[in-house]
């Protein structure tokens, strides 16, 4: 018997394909791919199938998408503040768009779209404690005292302003934290 020779066998084929399969778990979400054409040629992107993703997805992406937004919002005043990137001049509307874009975080939760088991996502403790409310409503409070220490600068360039509003955004940042500290799994 000549069990030493490598074997490439049908079956030991499909076996491993079968294997392989089992080991990186269900195949991945559906794809279509969309032609976005230009000026510059077509480009081919490779997008999720929009009839796999349901409305309770569709939601919960918009939410991180928004989320992400926020972040963005929230790094860029922090450059300026905190490491002397020479926009300034941009706080005042860097800081009412982080104000509006916490006011509108309740409308991110108005639907029930928590995270499947185990993966990241909102937790449905966001829809099910009462004391969800009071994180989003101390949250806004804290982009408002942002938003209203920049307004009232005299000079957006002033050392002790920066310093002070670096104080007000911290005070953002610690409602970002504790609200994911509770209502989100990573
Ligand atoms: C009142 C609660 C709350 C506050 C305040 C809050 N977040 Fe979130 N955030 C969440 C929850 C819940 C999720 C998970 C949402 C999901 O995946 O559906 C999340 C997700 C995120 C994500 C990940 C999005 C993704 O792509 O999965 C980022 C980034 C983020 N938040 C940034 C921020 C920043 C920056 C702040 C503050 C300026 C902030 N959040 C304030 C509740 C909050």
């Amino acid at each position: 018997m000549n069990w030493m020779q490598p074997i490439h066998h049908p079956l030991r084929t499909t076996l491993f394909a079968i294997l392989l399969l089992a080991a990186t778990g269900s195949p991945a979400t559906a794809e279509v791919t969309v032609t976005m054409p230009g000026p510059w040629g077509d480009y081919d992107k490779t997008l999720d199938d929009p009839a796999k993703v349901d409305a309770t997805e569709a939601f919960q992406r918009f939410r991180q998408q928004s989320m992400q937004g926020t972040s963005a919002t929230y790094r860029s005043i922090e450059q300026i503040l905190r490491y002397d990137a020479p926009f300034a001049e941009r706080l005042p509307g860097l800081a009412e768009e982080l104000a509006r874009r916490a006011d509108d975080i309740e409308t991110w939760f108005a639907r029930e779209t928590p995270a499947r088991d185990g993966e990241p996502g909102a937790l449905p403790a966001a829809w099910e404690d009462p004391e969800f409310s009071e994180y989003k409503a101390a949250y806004r409070e804290a982009a408002e005292r942002l938003q209203r220490k920049v307004e009232s600068a005299d000079d957006l360039e002033n050392e002790d302003f920066q310093l002070r509003a670096t104080e007000a955004l911290n005070g953002v940042r610690h409602h970002c934290l504790a609200c994911h500290d509770n209502y989100r799994r990573r």
